[in-house]
Parts: structure tokens; sequence; C-alpha cells
């Protein structure tokens, strides 16, 4: 399926589906009397609960250098929360004018109309460019939708948040389940794509447990690591960074104990994920593995990287985009010894996609 495909949603048909994943996975509709909005659009309102606002928020680790786009802001809750919390920039954006109306009337309320603008106007129209943090409550076919825009027109770096719903190939860097008990939220890490520096072969099932109060939270786990559930909220969070473009042919030298030798890799990607092969200096091809780009940042490994003795090479580095130029370092694992050298290297061509 490609990324251009696009999706069709004719408002009631696109209604009544939505009403009934929403009304599946929390029954919010029932118990919140929330009605959908006025103007149909792609989705349905539903307003996040504001302690899943608050972990949207840290868990796009926020700072006031943030600017944070809500696509189908709703009542602005995000953008104001971000605004009055952090300090930072928020864009809201809303497809119906009555959420709008709601947005400015909770800026205003909160004090925070310096810091946010709000904008009647459809999603799929929004120029991204400027944001560092995109928030989404939506459906899992419009995400699909909007994916390629996101890639487009997104910085490496910038974090993507959605409440609920997944990017379908595009896995994500983090997965946590937001988990309602007595005293606040837990959050329960249900691991993903795993995180950068990790080895992709691990399941992720550790457990970030917090109060949302901040106050300490008492574990009412069960084996699974997943607290009993109080009350109707229980979402799941999936986080995104956007990655930098490292497909391509890249080379570099490395001082050997046989003096100055050229390598090369041809690095294939899909998404955050790095493929491809290692080029030694006699030709000869070694696979890369535990790929993994997180904004300008990448790191692989070449197990297989001497043919003889076994010797494994682990890369990591950052991306200098005006120069295309990767720098960082290879740690050379091997006869019981572990060495680290400086690495730079310079990419010869880009990679079609794929
Ligand atoms: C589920 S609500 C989420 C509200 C808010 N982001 C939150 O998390 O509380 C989805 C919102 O998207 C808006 N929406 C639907 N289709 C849209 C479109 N094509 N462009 C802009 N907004 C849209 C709806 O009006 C609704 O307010």
């Amino acid at each position: 399926m490609s990324d251009t495909t696009q999706w069709k949603w004719s408002g009631r048909r696109a209604l009544g589906t939505a009403i009934g994943i929403w009304a599946a996975v929390f029954g919010w509709l029932a118990v919140s009397g929330v009605a959908a909005g006025e103007d149909e659009g792609d989705v349905p309102y539903v307003p996040t609960p504001q302690k899943v606002v608050n972990k949207m928020l840290k868990m796009a680790e926020i700072s006031k250098d943030d600017v944070v786009y809500d696509l189908g802001c709703g009542d602005g809750r995000i953008v104001v929360t971000a605004a009055d919390k952090y300090g930072a920039k928020g864009i809201g954006v809303d497809i119906d004018p009555q959420r709008i109306k709601e947005s400015r009337k909770n800026a205003k309320e909160k004090g925070v109309t310096d810091l946010v603008e709000f904008r009647e106007q459809d999603l799929f129209k929004t120029d991204l460019t400027e944001a560092t943090i995109v928030t989404l409550y939506l459906l899992p076919d419009v995400n699909r939708k909007l994916r390629p825009k996101l890639l487009k027109q997104l910085r490496p770096g910038a974090r993507v948040v959605s409440h609920s719903f997944d990017m379908d190939e595009w896995k994500a860097d983090k997965k946590v389940r937001v988990v309602e008990k007595e005293g606040g939220v837990e959050l329960v890490d249900v691991g993903d794509f795993s995180e950068f520096g990790v080895s992709l072969g691990s399941s992720g099932s550790d457990t970030d447990s917090e109060s949302d109060s901040g106050e300490s939270s008492q574990s009412e786990s069960d084996s699974s690591g997943i607290s009993p559930v109080v009350g109707n909220s229980k979402a799941t969070l999936y986080k995104w960074v956007v990655p930098a473009d490292f497909a391509g042919v890249w080379s570099w030298t490395l001082k050997t104990s046989a003096g100055k030798r050229t390598y090369g890799a041809i690095l294939k990607q899909t998404f955050q994920g790095i493929s491809g092969q290692m080029v030694r200096p006699d030709q000869t091809k070694a696979t890369v593995t535990n790929g993994k780009v997180k904004g300008y940042q990448v790191r692989f490994e070449v197990p297989e990287a001497l043919k003889s003795d076994g010797q494994k090479l682990l890369f990591e580095g950052r991306l200098d985009p005006k120069r295309d130029v990767i720098e960082g370092n290879v740690t050379i694992f091997g006869n019981g010894e572990e060495k680290t050298l400086d690495w730079k290297a310079i990419r010869a061509n880009p990679l079609e996609d794929g």
C-alpha cells in the first residue's frame, strides 16, 4: 500500500465507524454525554481527558521552545495546556467553527492568548513545517492518510504523539498505556519499535509508572504489569520521532593496525529502520543489523565486520544535513577488547526509497 493512497471518508459512514471505534475502546461517548460536533469533518469530537493530555505532552518531551500543533484541536485543551504549563507556542486547527470558538475562550481564560492561535481549517491543508510537536486524536485511517504529510513536512527530530491510534507500518518509537487509578494515572510501557540505543530485539516490557499528581503511585499491578482500571480511562499513546534520511552509499576511512583503510556502507531506510551492507576494504560485504534512526542520530551494528576473527562494530553518529556527513564514533568489539574510534562518513549518493 503506498503512502499516496487516498482514503475516502464520506461523512456519515466515517462518523458511524468512528463512534463505533471510540465506543468500543473507551465507552466515553456513553459516559460523558459528548455528541459529535456540528461539522462532521473526518472525525467526530471527543475530548482527550485532561490527565491524558498531560501525559501526551510529557511523552512528547515538551519544552518552552516547542511549537505544538494539535490537528483537530477540539476545545483547544492540548495547545492551551502546552502554553499554560510549559510556555510553549501552540497552533490548534479544527474544521468545526464551534470548537474554534471554545478553544479561543479557553485560551483567554488561561491567559495564554499571546502563545496560541486557533485556525478554522482542514487539517490536511495545514502547513506543518514550523511544528516541532504534533498531537493527534483522530482515527486509524485518518492517521494513515496524514502519514506522508507528517514525514514530508516535519523536520527530523519533531515528535508526533497520537492518542489511541497508530500509523500502521510506521511503527511507534514508544507506546504506553495510560491506566487510570485512584489518585492519578499510571503509564505502562508496552513497547514497540524499541527506544533508540536499545537492541531492536528487546520486548520493551518495562513498566514506567508515575502518578499524574506527582504523588508516588501505589502499584496494584498484576503479573502482566497492567494495573486494574478504575473509571473509564484506559488509553494507548504512541510517539514517533521524525527520522532524517540516511539512505544512500556512504564511505569512511579508519586507521587500522595495517594502516588507513576505506570502508563503505549501502544503507536502506524504512521509516526509522536502517538495513543494508557494509563494504569491507577488500570489497566483500557484511550485513548491517539493529539499525535505527532517531531524528538526526543513527546507530547500526555490523556483527561480522571481519570474516576471520568475529570482530563486531557498533556505529553511532549524527547527520549534519548541510554538509551531508555523519560524525560520531565506531566501537570495535573483538578478542575480549573494546576500542572506540572517531567516525566520519560521507554520502556518495542518496538511494531511492525502498
Ligand atoms: C477526537 S476530537 C480530538 C479533539 C482534541 N484534539 C483532543 O484530543 O481533545 C477530533 C477533532 O477533529 C476535528 N476534525 C475532524 N476532521 C477534521 C479535519 N478534516 N480538519 C480539522 N479538524 C477536523 C473534529 O471537529 C474534532 O474536534
